[in-house]
């Protein structure tokens, strides 16, 4: 709704504009660029800040301003004022309730979903951990960011591949199988799961590399050994093999318990072990290109034209690489899915990977090459001492979760002792803090995550917004209750707080826009903190059951019930569950 109010009034800027100055060469598009929403309702709704147009006009901010108050009208405008060099714009809150309101709760949770994606198909390629290597924090953000954005493309219409391209093949399953057959047994990793394998996989690697402060040598045999068991996978040998598929699936176990509770599901689990049959045709096609360099007996494509170091394609072994992998297996989904984006989520620390592979991809012909998104994320630390694990110093996402949910429990036995079905509440809650907690920041800054602060029900939190949900449920609960029905039509706004939430409200499809735009989830979350304080101040000052007038109390459980429909419809593109009590 709001997109089409800002239309309206860049419309009636433009004619404005182009009175003063007819050659200017100024587009509607243009115009919306400008338009701002200011911090505070006192200066408009809506303001064009007219110092960014002094320059094409050739006139001071002031008169500029109050040259185009007067041709900014409309249904949608209380009135338009020149302030100080600004053009402050007031909507009128009757107009946008009476749009809004019955259009929310007609659509529901559907309210809001931009038309962009019909017929296209995206693939998505996150979370991807390394088999039999610690699932740590540094995986939230892939899984997150990354399922985060297949809701936001799902909403706006796309078909959504998502693949969870596992980690599943490389040496360190040679070094796995060694440390198994060296100091495993069968009824261990049965009883212990993925801690048992991650266990062997941290002490066989100690050994490898020694430890200079412990006096340990590093172990030259074993090293040799592991590489001839994963040699002899890759030979197809029987035992391994079957050792490898029992690795993988108890990771792939463990690692559904993490998915289940963050409610994250994937179309395809097809991991670089895939496509170890697919790599020689395109290593073939490089070749035919004149494309392949011999380097020190490796095979690179060379990149300096392009300002980047060496792609890697071949060891001197002749054995295949990262970017082999990641080139085969995007010429395999445009083939399969025909997408017209494929978006790889990965930490930062990938960038030059993806610059690196893409650019081969391009210099190989395929046109599609820019379809290939990467979406890149900083890194995350923690503090508190309390979350390192048995295995060293990586935090795992599953204790992470486990700690929160804990908290969580403890905070609710205090806060609400007879909340019924307490366990599936805090585990929604618990993981939801930590995924707001993350999602709250724009996702190539670093984060350094503190508990207290992610579980706190009072600041910007998952718990204050989950809370928040629940207290829309709980209105709505009492209203049917007594029979007081939220109206569609016949809207009566009496408070500036009503129509405050309403302009929220009217936000959330371009907020959507510009959240697939920048592949940024934080821009829901800072909606919904948005949406969740705009309903809190209206829930605080007008009251609803005790209102004077029958047509009062039904607009504002209307308004009760929006919130709950536009705030229920956000959590789920970020994968935070609602709440309806807490
Ligand atoms: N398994 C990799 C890692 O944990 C991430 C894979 C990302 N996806 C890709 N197509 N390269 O670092």
């Amino acid at each position: 709704m709001m997109l089409q109010i800002k239309a309206l009034i860049a419309d009636g800027i433009l004619e404005g504009v182009k009175s003063i100055a007819p050659q200017s060469e100024m587009t509607a598009e243009d115009v919306l660029g400008l338009l701002e929403y200011p911090p505070d309702p006192a200066m408009g709704d809506i303001a064009l800040p007219c110092f960014k147009l002094a320059k094409t006009l050739r006139r001071s901010p002031v008169q500029i301003a109050s040259t185009l108050a007067p041709l900014v009208s409309g249904e949608a405008i209380e009135r338009a004022e020149a302030v100080n060099g600004y053009l402050n714009i007031y909507l009128s809150g009757a107009y946008l309730a009476e749009k809004v309101v019955p259009e929310i709760l007609d659509k529901k949770e559907a309210y809001g979903a931009p038309d962009l994606g019909k017929g296209k198909t995206v693939v998505l390629d996150y979370s991807s951990p390394n088999v039999a290597k610690p699932f740590h924090i540094g995986h939230l953000g892939t899984t997150v960011i990354g399922h985060a954005l297949k809701r936001l493309h799902e909403f706006a219409g796309y078909k959504c591949i998502g693949i969870n391209y596992l980690g599943d093949w490389g040496t360190q399953f040679g070094k796995l199988i060694l440390a198994y057959r060296l100091w495993g047994s069968k009824e261990q990793i049965e009883a212990g799961g993925i801690d048992e394998l991650v266990k062997l996989y941290v002490m066989i690697n100690n050994a490898i590399s020694g430890n200079e402060e412990q006096g340990i040598a590093p172990n030259k045999e074993y090293a040799d050994q592991a590489r001839a068991e994963f040699h002899k996978m890759e030979l197809g040998d029987e035992e391994n093999i079957a050792l490898w598929k029992w690795f993988v699936k108890i990771s792939l176990d463990e690692y559904e318990k993490t998915y289940k509770q963050l409610d994250i599901t994937f179309d395809s689990y097809l991991g670089e072990s895939f496509y170890t049959d697919k790599m020689p045709a395109q290593v073939e096609k490089l070749r035919d290109m004149g494309l392949l360099k011999i380097d020190d007996g490796a095979s690179i494509v060379d990149l300096e034209e392009h300002g980047m170091p060496p792609c890697l394609i071949l060891k001197r072994d002749g054995s295949t690489l990262y970017p082999t992998r990641d080139i085969a297996a995007a010429v395999y989904r445009k083939g399969e899915y025909d997408f017209e984006k494929c978006i790889y989520v990965t930490s930062n620390q990938q960038i030059l990977h993806f610059q690196q592979w893409f650019k081969v991809v391009e210099l190989m012909g395929y046109d599609w090459y820019e379809g290939l998104v990467h979406v890149p994320y900083g890194t995350v630390s923690v503090n508190g001492a309390k979350l390192a694990t048995r295995t060293g110093n990586v935090v795992l996402l599953k204790d992470l979760f486990a700690a929160a949910i804990e908290k969580v429990t403890e905070i609710m036995e205090e806060k609400n002792p007879d909340l019924k079905g307490r366990s599936d509440i805090a585990e929604a809650v618990g993981v939801g803090a930590i995924v707001f907690y993350y999602l709250s920041n724009n996702r190539i800054k670093d984060i350094n995550f503190n508990m207290e602060d992610a579980l706190s029900f009072d600041g910007n939190t998952g718990p204050y917004v989950q809370y928040t949900y629940a207290r829309a449920c709980s209105i709505l609960e009492k209203a049917a209750a007594n029979g007081v029905a939220p109206c569609g039509e016949g809207i009566k706004l009496t408070d500036p707080l009503e129509k405050a939430l309403c302009v929220v409200l009217s936000q959330y499809e371009e907020r959507v826009r510009v959240a697939i735009r920048d592949y940024e989830p934080s821009v829901i979350t800072r909606y919904i903190l948005d949406l969740a304080t705009a309903f809190n101040r209206f829930y605080h000052d007008c009251a609803i059951f005790s209102a004077e007038d029958e047509a009062i109390r039904a607009t504002r459980i209307a308004l009760t019930a929006a919130t709950k429909h536009v705030l229920g419809s956000a959590f789920g593109l970020i994968c935070l569950r609602k709440t309806e009590k807490i």
